[in-house]
């Protein structure tokens, strides 16, 4: 059901923001009050930058403005993902007078919980990221000389392929996914850097891959030329942390802001995967 939007007899004429606020990575999250004047046709975002302006909490105490993540303000770099009022979204499409309407008391602003906090708002989507490679979610081609045009893509692939296509890496069904659980490696006394990132790396592998990464994988596994690395995702989503670690509870996809199939694709790569294994138990 869609939310009405308060009428404008009801508009309030202040906002009450809650906000989980932490100062750094690993250390004690606590709560902040705000209040800001209403205006009409506020996002989330905009609601933060008025609280960076006021840099004021509600007893008046001067604060360090609250940091958020943000970059195209049109759904489409997936970076403002945060939990509003309790839910996974981006903050640049969350109207106020939408969630007015749902709770007209407050607006509560949390950072995602399966990522490292950064500070305030702002969370480490470096795991995410790390899924991507692992499934080699690209298409291999070397730019050194002209190979012409490429392969036609057939119409009922392009379908198939649009929507899995316009994943922004938002990390919001990640969010939602009982099976994708927070790793937070944390760099040891006289570790050097290349060793943690390389120690992290290893701890980011043995964890959940993501339903975004198995998309990611059926994606460019019906690609033309993307398709000459299937093997290899396949193999990345048999190994530990593949296919096999999710549990088919389809919170992500209900939470996607792109409305992405990715229940499908996961049938799809859990078909894939079992084929690619029998296919590999016979070529031995
Ligand atoms: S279907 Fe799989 S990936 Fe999606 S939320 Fe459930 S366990 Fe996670
Ligand atoms: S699959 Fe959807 S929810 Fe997950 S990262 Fe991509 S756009 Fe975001
Ligand atoms: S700012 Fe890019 S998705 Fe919200």
């Amino acid at each position: 059901m869609i939310a009405l939007e308060p009428s404008i007899k009801n508009r309030p004429e202040f906002i009450n923001v809650r906000v989980r606020r932490q100062n750094a990575p690993g250390e004690k999250p606590y709560w902040e009050l705000h209040k800001i004047k209403y205006e009409p046709e506020m996002n989330v975002i905009s609601v933060l930058q008025r609280i960076a302006a006021q840099a004021t909490n509600t007893d008046g105490k001067r604060v360090p403005p609250v940091a958020w993540d943000c970059g195209c303000l049109e759904e489409v770099c997936g970076s403002c993902t945060m939990v509003i009022n309790g839910r996974v979204r981006q903050s640049c499409s969350a109207l106020v007078d939408r969630l007015l309407a749902d709770n007209p008391d407050e607006i509560v602003l949390e950072p995602m919980t399966k990522f490292p906090v950064v500070r305030d708002l702002v969370v480490d989507r470096q795991r995410l990221f790390r899924a991507l490679e692992r499934v080699k979610a690209w298409v291999p081609v070397d730019s050194y000389y002209n190979m012409g045009p490429g392969e036609r893509i057939l119409r009922d692939d392009q379908e198939r392929n649009y929507p899995l296509s316009q994943c922004m890496s938002c990390g919001c069904c990640l969010e939602a996914c009982p099976q994708y659980n927070k790793i937070e490696p944390k760099q040891k006394d006289g570790e050097s850097n290349e060793a943690f990132e390389e120690r992290k790396k290893a701890e980011f592998d043995a964890g959940f891959v993501g339903p975004h990464a198995i998309s990611q994988a059926m994606l460019f596994n019906n690609h033309p030329t993307g398709k000459s690395l299937a093997g290899e995702r396949l193999d990345a989503l048999t190994g530990p942390g593949g296919i096999a670690a999710c549990g088919n509870a389809q919170n992500c996809v209900a939470v996607c802001p792109k409305e992405i199939p990715l229940t499908t694709s996961i049938a799809r790569a859990g078909r894939a995967t079992t084929l690619h294994a029998i296919k590999k138990w016979f070529d031995k």
